[in-house]
């Protein structure tokens, strides 16, 4: 994907750029809980802005199902990109018709404007054409820096893009930057390290892993599965028996791939799951019939910590534990600051993404010090399964050719 074209190949001065971005920020109780993806537009917003262009911003925001939910409005996000970005920002209470286009008629080069939220019209999950010409009315160009929504094949993630030239902001591209760097092109050996519940929601991530990675780590409940499925008594602990023979799969295709897979050797278990709780850390093997595993053990962070100096690049999805109750964050956290180190010292690269892992690095204290932290959930995930995303598709190749995913 190194031959997408960005915004080193188009002059923007004096255009209307539409500019897709993902304000789909989480919320509680009516407050933004992480301005991330507010952050991560600026590199864009700016230069767009330095370089003249009147900036349209597009985005979705939580699920409103092509209707009009008040509660779902962008309005408080123009609030919250002036605090965050120091920006002025207009607002237009429709992304389309003539409260759009008189906004936009108004826009002065160097201006930010934002448009309501796209799925507040029922063709934008359809992808509806007549809605991607209307958006495409607005503007001379397209950009999109919405890698999060790329997954999606929306009318302003995808279907406006045959309307206008369209090219990649700086955010899509640092992302497709990275995880070509980490995937589709790395130094070797590579380790993948993949965490999280359920095989059954990763089962094609794992299918594809094994075939591009040199070893693969495999921890959180996830782990439990393969380990039952090999006959190891995993207690009360959660797993999935109906995936048994599908891991059995997964483990006979790593086999014929050369690729290495680490289970746990050890496990801290409790026989309730809450804070705090008594704990017994014992071999994997051993785990009392009553007990649930809840993070890998301190044998198993030692040899992977051991391994790391062997990699050059690693991809992290999903922890390695129930990071979120103390004290099953440990072994998450001690090889999130391994990983970290290893990056500073130059030795590795490293790439993390998915809405779980980004929660867990940034409670180790270590977001900043990865090569890479993908703000994507679902579109990093399908990356990692090997999918090509609509919203890079349906972006200007260089040379009319798009390579294809990983
Ligand atoms: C996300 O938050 O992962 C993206 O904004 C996509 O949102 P969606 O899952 O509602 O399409
Ligand atoms: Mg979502």
């Amino acid at each position: 994907m190194k031959n997408i074209k960005t915004l080193d190949h188009v002059d923007v001065a004096g255009k209307r750029v539409l500019l897709r971005l993902d304000l789909n920020v989480p919320v509680r109780d009516g407050k933004i809980t992480d301005v991330t993806r507010i952050e991560r537009a600026r590199p864009t917003i700016a230069e767009l802005a330095r370089k003249g262009a009147r900036v349209i911003v597009l985005s979705h925001f939580d699920r409103p199902k092509g209707k009009r939910v008040p509660e779902m409005s962008l309005r408080p996000l123009s609030t919250a990109m002036r605090d965050v970005l120091g920006l002025d920002v207009f607002f237009a209470d429709d992304c389309v018709g003539p409260i759009a286009e008189e906004a936009v008629a108004n826009l002065e080069p160097g201006q930010v404007l934002l448009l309501e939220n796209t799925r507040f019209h029922q063709g934008e999950e359809e992808n509806d054409d007549s809605l991607a010409r209307q958006l495409a009315s607005l503007a001379d160009l397209y950009v999109n820096d919405a890698f999060s929504a790329a997954h999606r094949a929306h009318a302003s993630t995808a279907g406006v893009a045959a309307h206008l030239p369209s090219h990649a902001g700086r955010l899509m591209q640092r992302e497709v930057e990275a995880l070509t760097a980490a995937l589709e092109d790395p130094e070797r050996p590579v380790c993948a390290i993949v965490g999280g519940s359920k095989i059954s929601t990763k089962l094609e991530l794992l299918g594809n892993l094994v075939e591009k990675v040199d070893m693969l780590v495999i921890g959180g409940a996830m782990a439990n599965t393969f380990l039952a499925a090999q006959g190891t008594d995993v207690g009360r602990s959660l797993q999935e028996p109906d995936m048994h023979a599908t891991a059995r799969d997964i483990l006979a295709i790593a086999r014929a791939k050369n690729c290495e897979i680490v289970l746990p050797v050890d496990a801290v278990t409790a026989t309730e799951f809450r804070a705090n709780p008594p704990v017994r850390v014992v071999p994997i093997g051993e785990v009392p019939a009553d007990a649930m595993i809840l993070d890998v053990g301190p044998k198993t962070v030692e040899l992977l910590i051991a391994r790391l100096p062997g990699f050059r690049t690693l991809v992290w999805n999903g922890p390695l534990g129930a990071f979120e109750t103390p004290p099953f964050d440990a072994a998450t956290v001690a090889l999130a600051h391994a990983v970290a180190d290893a990056t500073d010292a130059g030795a590795l690269r490293s790439v993390a993404g998915g809405g779980d892992t980004v929660a867990a690095l940034r409670h180790a204290g270590v977001m900043e010090r990865m090569s890479y932290v993908s703000t994507a959930g679902g579109a990093f995930l399908e990356w990692l399964e090997g999918k090509v995303l609509p919203g890079i598709l349906a972006l200007d190749a260089m040379n009319g050719v798009l390579m294809p995913a990983v």
